[in-house]
């Protein structure tokens, strides 16, 4: 018997559910504990910034500005890799600032590193053409328009500087579901219940591809994909 083949079936992805923007102080994880959570993350990090130094080829004495820097390990690891970097980290949350301070000074780079509070939509504080490199990691499905950010970006970095926009993808595959499945096992239930919505918070490739063709970095970035994660960057061809 001959079967009928079913028609390729395209990926079903789910309809966005954007988060909030400022990360702050919650009945149920305070700002100290949530700390505590990211630190789990360092090898993350420590792979973030080793790609962005190194693989995108950051020069001594770099302006540094990092979007939403959270609590400041990806800066702290910046500055402890690369002491001439002078950075910046532009935060919407208050709570996130003082914690983010508090790091810096127990890990001994507080004179190279700057924490301002402010939108990133509007960065009204920073000059044009006043930044080397621009990096920013897990942020993006907070902004709430996401366009200005970008136009931000494109205004304040320099003649070729390089940028690095780092987030979850929405559309994760089979694979990655099983990992979180088996992760979620291991965490606490509000780190993966905050897992799961920033999943679903996060962009496809096709969407920020969409979104970045609006704005002044058309033509000037591309996009890589891994399990989880959309990595977009300077056009290098
Ligand atoms: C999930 S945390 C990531 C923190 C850090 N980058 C990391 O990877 O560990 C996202 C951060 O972006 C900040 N944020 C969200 N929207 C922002 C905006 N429009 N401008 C500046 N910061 C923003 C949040 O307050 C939060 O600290």
């Amino acid at each position: 018997m001959i079967r009928k083949l079913s028609k390729s079936k395209s990926k079903k992805i789910p309809p966005r559910v954007p988060e909030g923007e400022a990360i702050t102080d919650m009945p149920e994880l305070s700002m100290e504990e949530l700390n505590e959570e990211f630190k789990k993350r360092m090898k993350e990090y420590r792979n973030f910034v080793k790609f962005i130094l190194y693989e995108l080829f950051v020069k001594d004495n770099s302006q540094v500005l990092e979007i939403g820097p959270g609590p400041g390990w990806i800066t702290i690891i910046m500055a402890q890799e690369n002491p001439t970097l002078k950075i910046t980290g532009l935060e919407i949350s208050e709570d996130m600032i003082r914690v983010a301070n508090k790091n810096v000074e127990e890990e001994g780079v507080k004179d190279r590193i700057v924490f301002l509070h402010g939108d990133a939509t509007n960065m009204f504080q920073l000059k044009d053409n006043s930044f080397d490199v621009i990096i920013t990691h897990d942020s993006l499905h907070h902004w709430d328009n996401p366009i200005r950010v970008f136009n931000e970006i494109a205004r304040v970095i320099k003649p070729n500087g390089i940028f690095c926009v780092g987030d979850g993808r929405r559309d994760i595959g089979l694979g990655a579901k099983v990992i979180f499945n088996i992760a979620k096992l291991m965490i606490s239930k509000e780190i993966s219940y905050y897992w799961k919505t920033s999943i679903m918070a996060g962009y496809t490739p096709e969407e920020i591809r969409n979104i970045l063709d609006q704005t002044d970095l058309k033509n000037k970035y591309e996009i890589k994909k891994d399990i989880f994660d959309l990595l977009i960057t300077n056009k290098t061809h």
